[in-house]
């Protein structure tokens, strides 16, 4: 029987894997696809051309239709389910066989499964896939780490599936083990600063400048043609244009203000603190959003602690200027965070990342592609031992004239009980950094007074310990 042979198997069906198998199908390559529910396997089949692309009801139906050696993405959430699909198809696989993990998957699970598998001589691939349903469809941002060789061998697949910047694919192999993954996690804890600050600002506007949704919408597309020119700026400025269909309102204003989360800026949060970089603005991120899901006890304390009226605005045009300069000047400092833990990150876990390959990755498909991402790119291009991005030269210039807007913008929020954690946190970052002798020489006398804990000088070398009361 001369039965069709497709190039790569995909588990998990849902609105992404789905998209993705007709994005590579589209791209003349053969992909066979299985999800537990019926359904969805239906969906994939709905109007394809089957030698192209084929639903087929189960991993077992999936396996014997590959070209080997064999090729298999999921698509699946991350934890259990990943677990549960690699335990069914690795009984099903041969030697060189891959596996390739395209959730978002936490970083030691990735790492587990790459040396279970190992030991089968199966490989494994962790690859973080950015860009939602519609990016999947047509051309995420794709960021693969484990054995090169094995990407060598979905290299023009990805590369053919993957969003598109002046004909530079925005996917390269970045590293081995969980390198991929890892990358992706700090992704989304940049995604995460990102809707934070432009969140704020929002609230700002809203509340002190008094900005319709309307005038939003137009502040908000305007400042996508400039230098805050991204993602997740645009489609701010297409919400504000939504109207409920239930209600007259806009659907904004009926929006819950509780927002959820899958974990990934907690992860990233968490292992900075393992690997002791500061990543404040990200940090922050997540902790308003576990402020958010207190609803019932923010309504309670609002109506003991009320806030006073907020004051006008005299000049306008001032007003939003600012906000942008510190949108702005809070953009490049939540990049740099995210860009800074990678850098450590490559050394502890010895991924041997390239940090300019990162920056021109994330330039099209994934929710963080901005017009300053070509900027970082180059920064890194330039100089590969960058410490932080803050200090390369269009950076610096950036966020030195923007200070006083930064200044100006924070006090009017806090003068008007306006909570701004990511934005002063960005400042504050952006201070301490600057900053080249801290107040941490007090903290170290404090901790040597009651408990001896001993102190470096900044005039001799060892350890001193001193009796600070006698
Ligand atoms: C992406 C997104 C994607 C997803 C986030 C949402 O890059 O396409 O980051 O991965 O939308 O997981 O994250 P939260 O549910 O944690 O907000």
């Amino acid at each position: 029987m001369n039965e069709i042979k497709y190039d790569i198997g995909l588990v998990g069906l849902g609105v992404m894997g789905r998209n993705f198998a007709r994005n590579v199908a589209d791209h003349n390559f053969g992909i066979i696809g299985t999800d537990r529910d019926k359904d969805k396997v239906d969906a994939l089949n709905d109007g394809s051309d089957p030698a192209r692309i084929l639903g087929v009801n189960s991993i077992g139906e999936m396996i014997p239709r590959l070209k080997k050696p064999r090729a298999i993405m999921m698509l699946v959430p991350a934890g259990k389910p990943v677990d549960a699909v690699i335990d069914e198809l690795v009984n099903q696989l041969e030697k060189d066989d891959i596996i390739i993990d395209c959730g978002n998957s936490h970083f030691t699970d990735t790492n587990r499964h790459a040396n279970d598998l190992a030991k089968k001589q199966i490989h494994f691939l962790g690859v973080g896939v950015s860009g939602g349903s519609e990016g999947a469809r047509k051309g995420p941002s794709i960021m693969p780490g484990g054995p090169s060789d094995a990407y060598d061998r979905i290299k023009p697949i990805f590369e053919a599936a993957a969003a598109h910047v002046n004909g530079d694919p925005c996917v390269t192999y970045l590293g081995p083990g969980s390198a991929g993954h890892y990358v992706k996690m700090v992704h989304n804890g940049i995604e995460y600063a990102l809707m934070q600050v432009i969140s704020e600002s929002y609230d700002i506007m809203k509340r002190i400048g008094r900005l319709s949704n309307d005038d939003l919408a137009n502040r908000f597309t305007e400042w996508n043609q400039g230098p805050l020119s991204s993602f997740l700026v645009e489609i701010t400025s297409h919400i504000f244009n939504v109207r409920d269909n239930e209600t007259d309102h806009y659907l904004i204003d009926m929006v819950l203000d509780a927002a959820r989360q899958k974990g990934t800026g907690k992860w990233m949060s968490l292992d900075a603190f393992e690997l002791q970089i500061p990543i404040p603005t990200i940090d922050t991120a997540v902790s308003m959003r576990y402020m958010s899901a207190l609803k019932e006890e923010r309504t309670e304390a609002a109506r003991i602690l009320p806030h006073e009226d907020t004051e006008s605005i005299d000049n306008k045009q001032e007003f939003l200027d600012d906000l942008q300069n510190a949108l702005h000047f809070a953009m490049i400092v939540s990049y740099a965070q995210g860009m800074s833990l990678l850098r450590t990150a490559s050394n502890e876990y010895n991924y041997n990342l390239n940090l300019a390959d990162i920056a021109r990755i994330w330039r099209g498909g994934c929710i963080i592609r901005s017009a300053m991402l070509e900027d970082i790119t180059n920064a890194f291009n330039d100089n590969t031992k960058l410490a932080n991005m803050m200090t390369a030269k269009p950076f610096a210039d950036i966020l030195k004239k923007n200070r006083s807007s930064v200044i100006r913008t924070i006090t009017r929020a806090l003068k008007n009980g306006i909570a701004v954690p990511g934005l002063s946190s960005a400042s504050n970052y952006f201070d301490s950094y600057r900053t080249a002798r801290m107040p941490a020489n007090l903290i170290q006398a404090q901790r040597d007074y009651f408990g001896s804990h001993t102190y470096e000088r900044v005039d001799r070398e060892g350890t001193f310990h001193s009796e600070w009361s006698s």
